[in-house]
């Protein structure tokens, strides 16, 4: 575990390099709106999508785990964390969370305000997609529409966006069992997914690979946002960077209100364990995507 955190700091800081970048290759006119972008995007942030990716990818080249990630492995990973950010910057605004802090810091509306985080937001978003469509992340223009598409559904109505849509109405209507896991894989699951799938397909992964890469990706995605709830429910907020209580101050729907918290423990876990077992027949190059699976819901932030 400690050569996989070892690793995953490695993996964050090569993606937040690149990161940094990205943003510093686009010239600036509207310089308050590309300096909310960058406080945003490069904040801290465990970086998890990125490590998905690079780990997706690495396996679908039969690399080990500490192998450098390629141009296209960094640029697809940026993309998606770009994409987060700015889901972030929207979840903290006050007609959403209303959340002060983020990754330790006064969140984008805080620091700068809120008209100005809804353009980082919408701008970080667009960022991504540039990122993706652009021939430096991959020479074969069907891969880069693969790589949009992927991401474009993963964000969008069937996605992250729809999935905080159906987040917001569960604070006003009491949500079942399959509608908080339909919400949950949409809000969070989704992007997660997005990360996974898409160092596949960077990784040009063979067709069995890919679909136990998706399989696994689905049962993480939802794991991860129990965690989620877990860690709101009982996580040191100085620790998680961002409020803890709010799901409950919210009466919002979540695995922990439904059931419980050991009932919510054993249902990460449960998924995890499956999520790892799906990729077991790759025994010497899915290591790192099994640990990043058991961190999803061993974290404290
Ligand atoms: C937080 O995501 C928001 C959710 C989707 C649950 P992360 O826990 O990955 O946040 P960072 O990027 O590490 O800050
Ligand atoms: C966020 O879920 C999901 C997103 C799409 C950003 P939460 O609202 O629970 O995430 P945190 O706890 O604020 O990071
Ligand atoms: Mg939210
Ligand atoms: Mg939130
Ligand atoms: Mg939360």
């Amino acid at each position: 575990m400690e050569n996989f955190l070892a690793q995953l700091r490695e993996d964050a800081a090569a993606c937040e390099t690149h990161i940094k970048a990205l943003l510093a290759a686009v010239p600036e006119p509207a310089a308050q709106l590309h300096e909310a972008m960058a406080y945003a995007v490069l904040n801290g942030g465990k970086r998890m999508r990125a490590a998905l990716v690079f780990g997706a990818a690495r396996m679908a080249v039969g690399q080990d785990a500490d192998a450098a990630p390629s141009e296209a492995m960094l640029r697809t990973a940026a993309a998606i964390e770009f994409l987060h950010a700015y889901s972030l910057v929207h979840d903290d605004l006050p007609a959403m969370d209303n959340a002060a802090t983020r990754r330790g810091q006064p969140s984008c509306h805080i620091k700068f305000d809120e008209s100005t985080a809804i353009l980082a937001g919408d701008a970080l978003q667009t960022m991504a997609f540039e990122i993706l469509a652009d021939p430096r992340t991959h020479a074969d223009a069907a891969v880069r529409i693969q790589l949009v598409a992927t991401l474009a559904k993963a964000a969008g109505l069937q996605g992250m966006a729809g999935g905080q849509m159906l987040d917001l109405q569960a604070e006003t209507r009491q949500f079942d069992l399959a509608e908080t896991q339909q919400m949950q894989m949409m809000k969070t699951g989704a992007l997660l997914s997005c990360a996974v799938v898409c160092g596949g397909i960077v990784g040009a992964a063979p067709p069995d690979m890919r679909a136990a890469q998706a399989a696994f990706a689905q049962d993480l995605g939802l794991a991860f946002q129990i965690a989620d709830d877990l860690l709101d429910y009982a996580g040191d907020a100085s620790v998680m960077g961002k409020p803890s209580g709010q799901d409950a101050d919210r009466g919002k729907a979540g695995f922990v209100a439904l059931m419980g918290v050991d009932a919510a423990r054993r249902t990460a876990q449960r998924m995890i364990d499956d999520a790892n077992a799906t990729l077991a027949p790759w025994q010497n190059t899915a290591h790192y995507m099994q640990n990043l699976a058991t961190f999803a819901i061993t974290r404290n932030s």
